[in-house]
């Protein structure tokens, strides 16, 4: 299936974008410190998914702030499926207790590393495979 191309350069700390890949939503933000800072203070065990669930990594890897990020030197980029590992709906940006994102269909909340951290949610959102084309240009697929 066809691969999609990015433009990300626009895309200031704490600016987002949803774009459209395979028929799902896909988030792309652009983290600030303090997000990166709340999200790598969280211990593994505080987690209820520890498994990093990101494509482009070992499938058992911990779901650590780097391994849930774009990778060093690119922590402060997260991509994900932009779709509730409950039921499918479609989370809220910024919002929820862990200022991350909120499902509003049963109450899910995720943390700024799209962790799942409270509601009926099972697993942390799926990041896709990705990688940066150039340092502008996020390639997903
Ligand atoms: Fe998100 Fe149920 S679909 S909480």
């Amino acid at each position: 299936l066809a691969s999609i191309e990015v433009n990300v350069a626009a895309l200031q700390p704490g600016m987002s974008l949803t774009v459209k890949w395979r028929g799902k939503p896909v988030f792309i933000r652009n983290r600030t410190p303090k997000e990166l800072e709340e999200a790598n203070a969280v211990q593994l065990s505080d987690l209820k998914d520890p498994v990093a669930r990101n494509a482009n990594i070992a499938a058992d890897a911990e779901a650590t702030g780097l391994d849930r990020s774009a990778g060093e030197g690119k922590e402060n980029w997260i991509v994900m499926i932009g779709s509730c590992t409950h039921l499918g709906c479609v989370p809220l940006g910024q919002s929820g207790d862990f200022n991350g994102w909120f499902c509003p269909c049963h109450g899910s909340h995720y943390d700024t590393a799209g962790r799942i951290r409270k509601g009926p949610a099972p697993q942390n959102l799926a990041i896709p495979t990705f990688a940066f084309a150039s340092d502008t240009v996020i390639r997903i697929g």
